[in-house]
């Protein structure tokens, strides 16, 4: 990873980003750093600006005009090497209910990033979910095999062969959900909430999932990013 030091990381306030994030700028690359609310990523700007120089970027991925913001942010920065886009509607059961929404998010607001990724010529890391599956399959998925998804959710995501003929160097990591990580929503502070405020717990006993850290998918991506393995993965934590 020697050579690549400019990162553009969306969704960087929480989850899977704010990992990423952190650990970019501690091995020195400068970023450019997004998500919707302003005085939180200028925050996390600012605490990881110790060592080198990171750019908030705040806005709406899926606002066309956004697209020049971040234009502005990359070029104050002189260019780009990477994208990590961790960015999305993940409240599957929101998309249910605005449709719309999901797909303005999740599909044009990755358009909108891709775009501007194109634009500089980065390399790129897209993440999916195992929504793009319908589920039927007990033995899991393949990195080949179609995608049916069974949900707004998992519409609204789109295809890996789109983000790969937009751009030429793609890595797209499909991750079944239960991704742990210290802040925000995940499924162990789901659990607890519960269980505190009801006294008894309501899950689904239709899925089957496999709890993987933010951390561990965080480290992954890196690898994939080091080795300049393009192509589609699927990950989960065995
Ligand atoms: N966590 C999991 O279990 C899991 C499983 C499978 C796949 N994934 C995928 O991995 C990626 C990261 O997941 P995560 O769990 O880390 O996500 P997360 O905790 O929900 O964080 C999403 C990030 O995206 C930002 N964001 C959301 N909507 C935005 C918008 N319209 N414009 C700009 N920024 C926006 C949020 O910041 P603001 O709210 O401040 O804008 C936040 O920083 C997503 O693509 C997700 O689908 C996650």
């Amino acid at each position: 990873m020697s050579q690549l030091r400019r990162a553009l990381v969306t969704g960087a306030t929480q989850g899977v980003g704010l990992v990423l994030a952190r650990w970019l700028a501690v091995a020195g690359w400068q970023l450019v750093l997004t998500s919707r609310r302003e005085e939180v990523v200028t925050a996390v700007a600012a605490e990881l600006s110790a060592n080198t120089r990171v750019i908030p970027c705040p806005g709406d991925i899926a606002n066309p005009a956004y697209r020049w913001q971040l234009d502005t942010a990359v070029a104050a920065l002189g260019g780009l090497d990477l994208v990590i886009h961790c960015a999305a509607y993940t409240d599957v059961d929101g998309c249910a209910r605005d449709p719309q929404r999901a797909y303005r998010i999740n599909a044009l607001g990755t358009q909108n990033v891709t775009l501007a990724c194109l634009e500089f010529g980065a390399e790129m890391v897209h993440i999916s979910t195992n929504e793009v599956f319908a589920g039927d399959c007990p033995a899991g998925y393949e990195e080949w095999m179609p995608l049916n998804p069974v949900n707004a959710y998992g519409r609204s995501r789109p295809q890996p062969s789109f983000m790969c003929v937009t751009t030429s160097a793609t890595f797209t990591l499909c991750v079944p959900p239960g991704c742990m990580h210290k802040m925000g929503r995940n499924f162990i502070h789901a659990i607890l909430r519960q269980a505190r405020q009801n006294g008894r717990l309501h899950v689904v006993a239709d899925e089957v999932g496999s709890p993987t850290a933010a951390a561990d998918l965080a480290a992954a991506i890196l690898q994939l990013v080091a080795a300049r393995q393009f192509g589609v993965y699927h990950f989960v934590k065995t």
